[in-house]
């Protein structure tokens, strides 16, 4: 068994060899020094991380992705990494490798890229999302590596935050489902190796206080428990083996340091027993940045002893070495802490097999990476376009078109739809062409033989061209970037982008917009065009995507995941408002396009909302059948959305709050009946006073159930 292993390893390291378990290094201070170049690793510095400061761990993260260019010499430089730990760490013990691969494999060109999470969450799409988290896995897999820092379950509601588009959007529910589900795809791979998951950040991460990223977040204990944790609660119900700690501070104390976040709410509340890393540097960040610690020694005592496993330390084994090491000394951190998360990092390194098969077969890494899957991806792309204005029908394109005009500079560059953390950290690197399909090339490949396809690559083109075309599609976005580069005080489209909508829209012949971008933007001047497309960063396949919609391929089925403002003044914006007293949440919730929306090519009622009882206990699950059918003369999925209200309740409640979903297919004409759940915990809130104290219960009282227009009342007693 895993734990007898685990402790006969224990009782033989010494503790240097224990403190370094603890360490993740990054791969980026090997490759710089070391100088993979092609073989075994023999270097000085190998031995320096490796043996001398024994490191557990090594990453490529950040921006550090390996100087390697294919994924056979990736899994080649990995297997390298391991052999050399293994052969000359003294009780040969494998490191876990980490790596970024968010929505599908990140630093390798060639790779299939998923949507981002942003647009996945507005697929609804529960096992698609586990479907791209196991293709995503078995790439990583595939390269070699062990441990997949994703998905991510932060729940987002500012869109100034520049992270904004790598979360499943605003919803608790609706984030937490799909997490759980990727979750389980990423460690239920059937790949070349079992891979880790990861929850990240927790907790609390997608609140920056002012919008910007890692800035201190003010929340109420109510607020965290109700609204930001179960996200994270689903994720690690669905078995995830790890957890990132959020590089922010939440009132007022670092989440790396807080042993209320780290032991109280993820050991005791949640009951995780997996692995807890920081996130980059952010240990030395107590001392350095939020100036929590005197000095290292001190920092690392304060993570460790609120909870911490692993430090992502990417440059320092050595400081990180003599950092614990004089912690212990000063008698700040026992030994027995420190058993106790060697203990875990052991037990998952058995767990992944990696002490029985730590090495890959690297000449199959290319097959299984390049090109893989994109049959998926397209159908992920597929599902998360969400069609928010369709004036008169004005698509599906109408097969007698015989002049298409594509516009905006979003239309043609692949680097822009993949997002970030795929061939480069902020997005793609300069000058690096990724394999991919282009709206343009989409459009392109999809018009019928009869209709022209003519690309404006200027405004005045645009325009002259627009005035004697059937239809223009001008596509417009925004580039997606990470941690800190991206944060922005405007979520808006660019003046020259609303400008050329404007003047296109002048011309008085049909525009269709599409957005490619990682959050909704404010449109402005480009508000209004008769057709208007959210494509989101969706990925290799996003051309296609957008083509199959455009043209009629495929119905649009994608739901807002994501609230979209109307003006930039109006973050944090969510549709969980709660009431005030000047009009209710209905004016402080000034949406665009709500939480939710989206249109389809087909017509759909919602035909009725029944409860399996009126009434219920506080511990009882709620049964609901929510009668829908497809009264159009297309098939098409349907996003099932189950909302929950209290007419009178104890603490503010929010006018509507998700509580069950599901997407179905429906044929034209189909009618069905969609059974949904309601455990007691969609309904649970912290009651009582404003010292949030109390802990989460169903309050008793009526609770009223709505599926489109239909309602249903359930008492609870
Ligand atoms: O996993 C990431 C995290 O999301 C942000 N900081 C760096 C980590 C490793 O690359």
């Amino acid at each position: 068994p895993i734990d007898v292993r685990v402790n006969d390893l224990l009782h033989r390291m010494t503790l240097a060899e224990k403190i370094g378990q603890m360490d993740q290094i990054s791969v980026v201070r090997m490759q710089g020094d070391c100088q993979w170049s092609g073989g075994d690793f023999t270097d000085s510095c190998m031995k320096s991380v490796l043996v001398d400061n024994a490191a557990g761990s090594v990453l490529s993260g950040g921006g550090a992705g390996p100087a390697v260019n294919t994924p056979e010499n990736w899994a080649k430089m990995v297997n390298a990494v391991q052999k050399y730990a293994v052969t000359n760490s003294r009780l040969h013990i494998p490191v876990l490798y980490g790596v970024d691969a968010v929505h599908g494999h990140n630093n390798v060109l060639g790779a299939t890229i998923f949507p981002q999470e942003i647009g996945m969450g507005s697929t609804w799409d529960a096992s698609l999302a586990g479907a791209a988290g196991a293709a995503t896995a078995r790439a990583v897999a595939a390269t070699g590596i062990d441990w997949n820092f994703a998905p991510v379950t932060d729940i987002a509601r500012d869109q100034r935050w520049g992270r904004y588009y790598e979360t499943y959007g605003e919803d608790p529910l609706l984030s937490g489902t799909l997490a759980a589900s990727a979750v389980k795809g990423i460690q239920g791979a059937d790949g070349a190796k079992k891979v880790a998951a990861t929850v990240k950040h927790f907790a609390g991460y997608g609140e920056p206080g002012n919008g910007h990223d890692r800035v201190p977040g003010d929340v109420s204990i109510r607020y965290l428990q109700d609204t930001l944790l179960p996200s994270y609660k689903q994720a690690i119900d669905a078995g995830a083996k790890t957890v990132m700690v959020n590089s922010g501070a939440i009132n007022g104390v670092p989440a790396t340091g807080s042993r209320y976040l780290l032991t109280t709410v993820l050991r005791k509340q949640f009951g995780f027993q997996g692995v807890v890393v920081s996130d980059w540097q952010d240990v030395r960040a107590l001392q350095t940045s939020y100036h929590v610690a005197a000095d290292y020694p001190e920092a690392i005592a304060k993570a460790v002893n609120a909870g911490l496993d692993m430090a992502m330390e990417p440059y320092d084994a050595q400081g990180w070495s003599d950092g614990l090491k004089t912690a212990v000394d000063r008698g700040l951190v026992s030994v027995q802490r420190i058993d106790q998360s060697v203990a875990r990092i052991l037990t998952l390194k058995f767990q992944l097999g990696l002490f029985e098969h730590p090495y890959v077969d690297a000449s199959k890494a290319d097959a299984a990476v390049l090109g893989a899957d994109t049959t998926l991806a397209r159908q992920a792309a597929d599902e998360s376009q969400v069609l928010l204005r369709n004036d008169g029908n004005v698509l599906p394109v109408s097969s007698s078109a015989k002049k298409i005009v594509v516009a905006g500079s979003y239309a043609d560059d692949i680097n822009d739809q993949l997002g970030g953390w795929t061939v480069g950290w902020q997005g793609v690197p300069d000058g690096v062409q990724a394999p991919g399909t282009t709206v343009l090339q989409g459009i392109k490949a999809a018009a019928p033989s009869g209709t022209q396809v003519v690309q404006a690559k200027t405004a005045d083109d645009a325009v002259a061209q627009a005035k004697d075309a059937d239809l223009t599609v001008v596509v417009v976005g925004e580039k997606a970037a990470a941690e800190g580069a991206a944060d922005s005080p405007r979520p808006e489209l660019s003046a020259d982008q609303q400008a050329l909508v404007k003047s296109l829209k002048a011309t008085g012949k049909p525009v269709v917009t599409v957005v490619i971008a990682g959050r909704p933007l404010v449109l402005g001047d480009a508000d209004g065009t008769q057709g208007l497309l959210m494509s989101w960063l969706p990925g290799s396949e996003g051309g296609k995507a957008v083509a199959d919609v455009l043209f009629g391929a495929v119905n649009p089925s994608g739901r807002l995941s994501a609230s979209w403002p109307k003006d930039i003044g109006n973050e944090p914006l969510y549709y969980q408002q709660l009431p005030g007293t000047n009009g209710g949440p209905e004016s402080s919730y000034d949406a665009a396009y709500p939480f939710g929306a989206g249109l389809s090519y087909t017509t759909y009622t919602f035909a009725s909302i029944k409860a399996a009882s009126a009434t219920a206990r506080a511990k009882d699950t709620i049964h609901l059948s929510v009668g829908v059918s497809n009264s159009g003369s297309r098939a098409g999925d349907l996003v099932v959305p189950v909302y929950v209200s209290q007419p009178s309740s104890d603490v503010l409640s929010p006018s509507r709050k998700l509580v069950a979903f599901a997407r179905v297919h429906l044929d034209a004409g189909q009618s069905r009946t969609v059974a949904l759940d309601v455990p007691p915990s969609r309904l649970a809130v912290t009651p009582g006073d404003i010292d949030g104290s109390a802990p989460q219960a169903v309050a008793s009282g009526d609770y009223v159930f709505t599926a489109g227009t239909q309602t249903t009342t359930v008492t609870v007693h």
